[in-house]
């Protein structure tokens, strides 16, 4: 049985002060949580954050990271700065990483290949724009971005990775894919993670939805076979709603 992750992704929000209020408000409410929980906050959240979440069973995350070690990248941090102050999860590959800083399919191979060197999580971002989708492109370009993502990696490292599969038009929209759309996706993508892994890795890889995720519509979504779970934008900026669609279940 897989598990679910709800992973709450801040983007560019809350200062270190908002952020410590934020767990002090979720920690009692996630205390018994089924699911594990992860927050991605910016990264200048992410001490504070650590700090604050110690002796529960929050997880931390950060919202991007550099594949190379060190060097001349003026602005970015690389996955041995995150490893270091204890960060446990990453995204990558987000799709406003994609649209606004020219993150790649081939730089979130680079970068998952890093981040999976160090023992550090990974959430890998695939997903359709409107336009993709409306030409009926949607599965060749999620396929796509798999592939490429996976591209060199050995069966235990696709087993680790987790992917999200996020629907650009459904992030920040209001507008949720059906559960039906959603789950038929994920299961595409298994699909074709299987077709080159075979079953057993596919079976055991996490796959999350993301995209206008809330307290109303996570049940739904995440009772489907094929969802693990979620990556949740603004609905994981309030403390109380973000609990409501951890405890989806309870
Ligand atoms: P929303 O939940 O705000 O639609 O954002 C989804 C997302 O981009 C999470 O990474």
């Amino acid at each position: 049985m897989r598990k679910k992750i709800i992973a709450g992704n801040w983007k560019m929000n809350k200062l270190p002060n908002e952020a410590i209020d934020f767990f002090e408000e979720l920690a009692p409410l996630v205390k018994n949580a089924q699911n594990e929980v992860v927050i991605c906050v910016p990264y200048t959240d992410l001490f504070y954050s650590l700090m604050h979440v110690q002796g529960t069973d929050i997880k931390i995350g950060a919202q991007n990271m550099h594949y190379e070690e060190k060097g001349a990248y003026t602005g970015e941090v690389s996955g041995e700065m995150l490893k270091a102050i204890g960060v446990e999860y990453v995204i990558i590959g987000h799709s406003e990483r994609r649209a606004y800083y020219a993150e790649t399919d081939e730089t979130v191979n680079k970068k998952l290949k890093k981040a999976l060197e160090l023992e550090l999580k990974p959430i890998v971002c695939v997903g359709e724009s409107l336009e993709q989708r409306e030409s009926g492109k949607a599965k060749e370009i999620v396929t796509t971005q798999t592939k490429i993502a996976l591209q060199g990696l050995n069966n235990n490292e696709v087993s680790k990775t987790i992917i999200a599969y996020e629907p650009i038009w459904a992030i920040g929209t209001g507008k949720t894919a059906t559960k039906e759309d959603a789950n038929e996706t994920i299961k595409w993508i298994r699909g074709k993670i299987e077709e080159i892994y075979g079953k057993d890795t596919a079976d055991s890889v996490i796959i999350q939805y993301g995209g206008s995720v809330k307290s109303s519509n996570a049940k739904e979504l995440f009772e489907m076979s094929d969802i693990d779970g979620g990556l949740v934008g603004g609905a994981s900026l309030k403390a109380d709603e973000f609990s409501k669609i951890i405890n989806y279940n309870q």
